[in-house]
């Protein structure tokens, strides 16, 4: 490798690092373009396009790696999470499997090997015993224990998961991150008092740090705190001003204070739209188009289960859609920027919406099976959020199953907040809502299956 190319790796991998994907992505693409055959320009730049979701990308630089036996555990780790990200669930679990043969220890593998084994069975049994399938020795201090315990949440064994962490503490009484998980799970199991009493000593030594506050917040809520949280959140939101999930908590805070702030954040009739989606250019009709767009997302929906840390139960989750090279997904963006150009002449005025300028930051989709639902949650790196409901169920008889709710909030309080807005889901119809709004959906009771695309929206200058 030149020097020139060792600088443009060392720029790109900092960019990385910092979170700067897709400046990082450019510099690995001109590395790239000078020197096609360097294997470490080539594995970086398949990283980079798996972080960002160009999963067909990521797969064909890995593929070409393996060809040349460039063999070693991060290649098979990037080939895992593209193959996976393609919903080629065995392919993934294969590659997971030769990464592992050179790293028996990466606690990173260990929970995306956990990860895939839940999503591809939905067996709780089988996807703790990954866990010890691994060289348990190398691991330091808890952090095994706390994999284990971070699995056990995901799939939703939370009494285990605060068993387990209850144990851990009698033995690590001093370290932070334990602290934090086991407040979060006092939390889950409704231990209220004993998950304040550890987030206010975390939230004391990390007040800029959002994810904290947050929790803190939780707790607080859960508590009837609301004139404590109020504080919190002020001084956070100076801090994150653009933060949905900050700006959702006191929007909850307001309505139980009844302060009249509230309403004008949840003004459902001005913020809340369904309308039809418009036909993308290449499709006669919407119907047509839907059809398409269909039997794209049932050919990736190869899951039984949901991935760790997302909102869905019982359901499989695609991401990244909009960068799939498949026809009818990369025209969705295109036919939801119409829907939010109307949104935004309605919401703010023909005036005020022509001088923004609105972009789509990421889309996945879900289908629920029977049971399924999402828990209430609000969309935090959002400014506005959609839904484009694609197999509705006829709901009749059956209490609204399936159809979206807005206004319940997503944590715990002892005050009275229910929901104020349940849409019925209209095959090809989009909701757009602002992504500070709390929602979810009712659970399918009937056997049936409901597929939606979400899609979160930013201002370009947010970029
Ligand atoms: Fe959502």
């Amino acid at each position: 490798m030149g020097n020139n190319l060792n600088k443009d790796l060392s720029l790109a991998l900092q960019n990385r690092r910092r979170g700067n994907t897709e400046y990082a992505l450019k510099i690995l693409l001109s590395a790239f373009e000078k020197d096609p055959a360097d294997v470490y320009v080539k594995y970086n730049l398949a990283a980079t396009f798996g972080d960002l979701g160009y999963f067909q990308r990521a797969l064909e630089l890995c593929e070409e790696l393996v060809s040349v036996k460039f063999h070693n555990f991060h290649v098979f780790l990037v080939l895992g999470r593209a193959r996976l990200g393609l919903g080629q669930t065995e392919g993934a679990m294969k590659a997971y499997q030769r990464a592992k043969k050179y790293n028996n220890s990466e606690p990173i593998l260990c929970r995306e090997i956990a990860q895939l084994t839940w999503m591809m069975t939905g067996d709780k049994k089988e996807t703790l015993k990954v866990i010890s399938e691994f060289e348990l020795s190398n691991f330091k201090g808890p952090s095994l224990k706390v994999l284990e315990a971070e699995i056990l949440g995901h799939i939703q064994e939370f009494r285990k998961q605060y068993d387990l962490l209850a144990s851990l503490m009698l033995s690590f009484p001093d370290d932070r991150q334990l602290q934090y998980l086991y407040s979060r799970s006092a939390l889950k199991n409704r231990e209220f008092e004993e998950a304040l009493s550890y987030s206010s000593l975390i939230y004391e030594n990390n007040k800029s740090n959002s994810d904290v506050t947050i929790h803190h917040l939780n707790c607080l809520m859960a508590c009837g705190e609301e004139k404590r949280a109020k504080n919190v959140v002020e001084s956070a939101l100076r801090l994150h001003p653009r933060n949905q999930h900050l700006i959702a908590i006191q929007a909850i805070i307001w309505r139980i204070l009844d302060d009249s702030r509230y309403r004008q954040l949840y003004n459902y009739d001005l913020f809340v739209h369904q309308q039809p989606l418009t036909t993308p250019s290449g499709w006669t009709n919407l119907e047509s188009y839907l059809t398409d767009l269909e039997d794209s997302l049932n050919d990736l929906h190869r899951f039984q289960s949901h991935p760790f840390s997302q909102s869905v139960r019982q359901g499989s989750q695609v991401s990244h859609i909009n960068k799939f090279a498949d026809k009818a997904l990369r025209a969705y963006e295109q036919a939801l920027k119409k829907n939010i150009i109307e949104y935004l002449n309605r919401a703010v005025g023909k005036d005020k919406a022509s001088s923004l300028s609105p972009s789509v930051s990421s889309a996945w989709s879900v289908k629920l099976f029977e049971n399924g639902h999402h828990t209430n949650h609000v969309h935090q790196e959002g400014w506005l959020s959609s839904v484009c409901h694609l197999t509705p169920t006829n709901s009749q008889g059956h209490n609204n199953q399936g159809c979206l709710k807005l206004g319940e909030p997503g944590f715990w309080t002892p005050r009275n907040v229910p929901a104020e807005k349940i849409i019925k889901p209209l095959r090809g119809h989009v909701v757009i809502f602002p992504s500070y709004m709390w929602h979810g959906t009712i659970p399918l009771i009937a056997p049936a299956e409901r597929l939606t695309i979400a899609a979160d929206i930013i201002l370009k200058d947010d970029i």
